[in-house]
């Protein structure tokens, strides 16, 4: 028998991204529009725990669709792995008579929200926050699109300075174990490689390559390289084992970092996060739970968080295609 809602919960977890807030904006509102009560929770997990939360109505969150980052913290909680620090924020929803919840995060976070759902036969909704688009359920993430746009945008002031000094840069971009920004953003910055962990090419192809832009007249270049790739050294080796080898070129790095996590949500995330918020209130009024809601082919759509959080989130092979033809 699906259970009646009357106060749910929202929370941001693991890493931020652009988008989240628009989404969190977006269930408070889907909320008061049905008239059901809800309650921001801060410090994700962490904040459930000890009862950190703050009533929220359409007001409460004015003015933060534009904004990166999330109004209601991030973090990575501990406690919550053990079952009595799941037990203790039962008891504060409880409490708080807070009986559903939206859960914004990556696969950690809905790890996380299914098992408590199972143990506590409590209503969760998932909606995909991170940076990294690496969750099966989706093409997007909330936060993939303004990252790649942030991407291109730094790689695209770097190549203005290797032209200007005939410089090799290897550019370091976050994704975890997946090559999507550094695939997507490497081709839209016109980057002459890119190196993902989902394609060992090995260091002989990578200097062939770099000899063969060299020859074709290239005076400087790009190699975008995600942070999980697996060539097997870290770019500051990379870079050293470019300079031993190909003396005609001066190499520099860049490690983009925290900044492909900030910034003013794109159009396309604003949206994106509008959209998702309403599906996962709606869906939890209509008694559904243990879902993450995602964007297929277009459509928003759910996919149960046992398949989400195994899943995986395979790269454009059309897209890597392109991008070898593109570095001729
Ligand atoms: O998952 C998002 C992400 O930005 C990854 O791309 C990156 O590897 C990781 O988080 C960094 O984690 P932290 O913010 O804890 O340093």
């Amino acid at each position: 028998m699906a259970k009646t809602i009357s106060k749910l919960g929202v929370f941001t977890s693991g890493g931020d991204s652009p988008g989240m807030n628009a989404a969190i904006r977006s269930v408070v509102r889907t909320c008061a529009y049905h008239k059901i009560q809800c309650a921001g929770i801060y410090r994700g997990y962490e904040g459930m725990i000890e009862g950190d939360f703050v009533p929220m109505d359409a007001r409460s969150v004015k003015d933060i669709i534009n904004r990166g980052g999330t109004i209601l913290k991030s973090a990575r909680s501990d406690e919550f792995r053990t079952k009595e620090g799941r037990k203790k924020a039962f008891d504060q929803l409880t409490k708080a008579g807070i009986d559903g919840l939206v859960a914004i995060g990556g696969d950690g976070t809905f790890t996380g929200a299914m098992i408590f759902s199972q143990e506590f036969d409590f209503p969760v909704m998932g909606i995909p926050g991170t940076i990294d688009n690496d969750i099966f359920g989706t093409s997007h993430t909330l936060g993939y699109d303004t990252a790649l746009n942030t991407v291109v945008e730094v790689i695209d002031k770097i190549r203005d300075t290797a032209s200007s000094h005939n410089r090799l840069f290897f550019i370091e971009v976050m994704g975890r174990d997946v090559g999507h920004i550094a695939l997507n953003a490497g081709v839209g910055a016109g980057a002459e490689e890119i190196l993902i962990p989902e394609e060992d090419l090995g260091l002989d192809r990578l200097l062939e390559s770099l000899r063969r832009s060299k020859s074709s007249g290239k005076s400087s270049s790009i190699v975008v390289v995600a942070e999980g790739d697996k060539i097997g050294k870290n770019v500051f080796e990379l870079k050293d084992y470019v300079e031993s080898h190909m003396s005609e070129y001066e190499v520099r790095v860049s490690v983009l970092g925290h900044m492909q996590r900030g910034g003013s949500p794109s159009c396309f995330d604003r949206v994106l996060a509008s959209r998702m918020g309403v599906k996962a209130v709606e869906s939890l009024l209509e008694g559904k739970t243990d879902f993450m809601v995602g964007l297929i082919n277009d459509k928003i759509a759910l996919t149960p968080l046992t398949k989400a959080v195994k899943g995986k989130s395979d790269i454009n092979l059309e897209l890597l295609r392109v991008s070898e033809i593109m570095t001729t």
